[in-house]
């Protein structure tokens, strides 16, 4: 896969393919920042991409604010979606999880707090395009 990519994913095993693809260009240090509405599709390709490091327990993190995943790597996985504000974040030590080179962390609504994410980031942005149809659109800052 090349960056900036954009397609429009048809369907569930469509999105897992794409998903594929992404989890070979990404790796410890890296931060995915995933911007898009409620159902677009945020949580399920985080999931879809871990599927590919061996790890199988995904799950929405809105109300621990982050998961931890390990598999062939570690993964941090965050849900801005309920928070106030940062503070929040800063208590449990974000910017550790940010700075552990052997993690790959994920940040779903990523658009809640932009000034607080890392300037070398990559970015999905997943818009609704009917039942089964998304947009994507990956591009590295
Ligand atoms: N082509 C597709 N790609 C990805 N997901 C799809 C596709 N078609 C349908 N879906 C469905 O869309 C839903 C996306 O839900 P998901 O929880 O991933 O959204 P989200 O963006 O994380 O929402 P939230 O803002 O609530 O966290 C899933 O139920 C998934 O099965
Ligand atoms: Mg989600």
């Amino acid at each position: 896969m090349d960056l900036p990519f954009k397609t429009v994913l048809n369907s569930v095993p469509g999105t897992e393919k794409i998903a594929a693809d992404f989890s070979k260009i990404i790796s410890p240090g890296d931060v995915v920042c995933l911007y898009g509405d409620l159902g677009s599709g945020k949580t399920f390709f985080v999931k879809a991409v871990c599927e590919n490091f061996g790890i199988h327990d995904v799950n929405s993190p809105t109300f621990a604010i982050v998961n931890e995943y390990s598999g062939k790597v570690k993964v941090y996985h965050f849900d801005f979606y309920r928070l106030k504000n940062t503070g929040e974040l800063l208590d449990i030590g974000f910017y550790e999880y940010l700075n552990d080179k052997e993690a790959i962390t994920f940040i779903e609504w990523s658009e809640k707090f932009p000034s607080i994410l890392p300037e070398n980031r990559l970015e999905v942005h997943l818009e609704f395009a009917g039942e089964l149809k998304r947009k994507i659109e990956i591009k590295k800052l």
